[in-house]
């Protein structure tokens, strides 16, 4: 049952730009009993709302768009969406320029658009910004350009508000649905409050609403995301060292360090680096933005190093297992499960290493695949399925943690392979796999590439199997 506003009213919304994240935002408010006019400027995708079809592949989108198709509308008409609003969300791309920072040109259109339709309403509007910008524009960019369009005064006649999202690209409506915090930068009280109200009235979770000015809500956005790849980049060094040290299981430690709450477990799981579409540049954006200001950042490059590591780390391993010439099977190409996405894969950048170096690769993904012929061509060949994909193969390499990997029947599978083949196994989804023709290598488990700590194939000439603890 939907949720009412105090005021006993559901909002008018219009969300402009219909994409992985404005569509879904757009669903959940109208699966929540807001009326959501829809704006894009990509009249296909218009078309195809319009005839009720999903153009986003994302978990629930389609069940939830089936649900409220009479509270969703889509338009190209920015200034009637905007005439019929209380709240205008923009979600357009911010694409990276050269120099890491986001790019305004979108927002800016979009703005322009706005700006003569604030200056016909009568009633207050709250343009809201949710695509990722640099700090400062809201107040040095997008303010003065809505005033001068508008006529009006921001803050007094109009309210401006940056509100980002951190959802996940697999579990988008989950993570909007029910988010730790909600973030509100405003330029005035009663902006963010409308703003809070449309939050609270949609959000599942009893989530804290963090307001405070456009431009904390702006470092806040970037901070938090550059935290969080500081952790996985930590998680994946703790990985390296330990598998140069014998006995050492980076679960084991993880698992412990992670349930102390000052630390927390989520993204503390050594095994590939971060991708897609919004870690690796939020954090480069976040340097420029430190230059910006005078202050040379240094944890931020340091966690982009390490996240480039990891792929140098891999590919020296398998080349010490396997010599050039030898076939790769890598099962997972998008850069992480539940997507087709290959935005900065380390599969991607894996495959293409093992192609340039001579080696023979062979590639599986369960959604990913057609994404990844578009990036790397003929140098590789494209396996229908995972056993396909094995066949024959002196290493395996899996790298997406796709839950169908897990449930490979992995006795049948693994008779393809050559003799002596290795199967390099990035988040150690079959370490409990009792492998006949396989030699196992776990990242982040000791000694699992060196001669300090026996292979499990060994365990059977009396040695301890590696990942277990002594
Ligand atoms: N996808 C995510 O996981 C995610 C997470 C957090 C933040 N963001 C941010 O949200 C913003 C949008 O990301 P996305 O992934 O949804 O992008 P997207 O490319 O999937 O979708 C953008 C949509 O905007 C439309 N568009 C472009 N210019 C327009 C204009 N002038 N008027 C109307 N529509 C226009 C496009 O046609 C497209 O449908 C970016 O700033 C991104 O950084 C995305």
């Amino acid at each position: 049952m939907p949720v009412k506003l105090e005021n006993g009213k559901f909002m008018n919304i219009s969300v402009i730009g219909l994409g992985k994240l404005g569509l879904c935002s757009a669903a959940c408010f109208a699966s929540r009993g807001h009326r959501v006019i829809g704006v894009d400027s990509d009249p296909q995708r218009v078309r195809r709302l319009q005839r009720h079809e999903c153009p986003i592949d994302e978990p629930d989108l389609e069940e939830m768009l089936a649900g409220c198709w009479d509270l969703l509308e889509a338009t190209d008409d920015v200034e009637e969406a905007v005439g019929h609003s209380d709240v205008t969300l923009i979600i357009v791309p911010t694409p990276s320029g050269a120099d890491g920072r986001f790019d305004n040109g979108c927002v800016g259109a979009v703005l322009t658009a706005i700006g003569p339709a604030l200056a016909r309403k009568e009633t207050f509007t709250v343009v809201d910004v949710v695509s990722t910008v640099m700090p400062g524009s809201c107040r040095e960019r997008f303010a003065p350009l809505l005033e001068t369009l508008s006529g009006r005064r921001c803050g007094r006649d109009f309210g401006l508000v940056y509100n980002p999202e951190f959802i996940a690209i697999g579990s988008v409506i989950r993570d909007f649905l029910n988010p730790d915090m909600v973030l509100i930068g405003a330029s005035d009280a009663r902006s963010a409050e409308i703003v809070r109200g449309l939050y609270e009235s949609t959000c599942l979770s009893d989530p804290h609403i963090a307001c405070m000015s456009l431009i904390n809500a702006e470092i806040a956005k970037l901070s938090l995301n550059c935290y969080v790849t500081m952790k996985i980049s930590f998680a994946n060094e703790l990985a390296s060292v330990c598998e140069q040290t014998a006995g050492a299981d980076i679960d084991v430690i993880t698992e412990a360090i992670g349930s102390d709450s000052r630390v927390g477990a989520k993204y503390l799981k050594g095994g590939l680096g971060f991708g897609g579409p919004c870690f690796p540049r939020d954090n480069i954006a976040f340097q420029a933005f430190a230059d910006e200001a005078g202050v040379a950042a240094r944890l931020s490059p340091s966690v982009v190093a390490v996240n480039l590591g990891v792929v140098d780390r891999l590919f020296g391993v398998l080349r010490d297992q396997v010599a050039a010439g030898g076939r790769v099977a890598v099962l997972g190409l998008s850069y992480k499960p539940r997507t087709h996405l290959v935005e900065e894969s380390q599969s991607v950048q894996l495959v293409r290493r093992l192609a340039a170096a001579g080696y023979r690769v062979v590639v599986h993904d369960p959604k990913a695949l057609e994404a990844a012929r578009e990036v790397l061509g003929e140098a590789v060949a494209y396996a229908a399925d995972a056993e396909a994909a094995l066949a024959r193969a002196d290493a395996v390499v899996l790298m997406t943690d796709w839950p169908q990997y897990r449930r490979l029947d992995w006795a049948r599978a693994e008779a393809g392979v050559n003799e002596g083949a290795v199967l390099l196994d990035c988040w150690r989804m079959l370490r409990e796999v009792q492998f006949g023709r396989i030699n196992y290598i776990g990242v982040g488990l000791g000694g699992a590439n060196s001669e300090r700590m026996p292979l499990k194939h060994e365990s059977a000439a009396g040695t301890d199997i590696c990942w277990m603890e002594s």
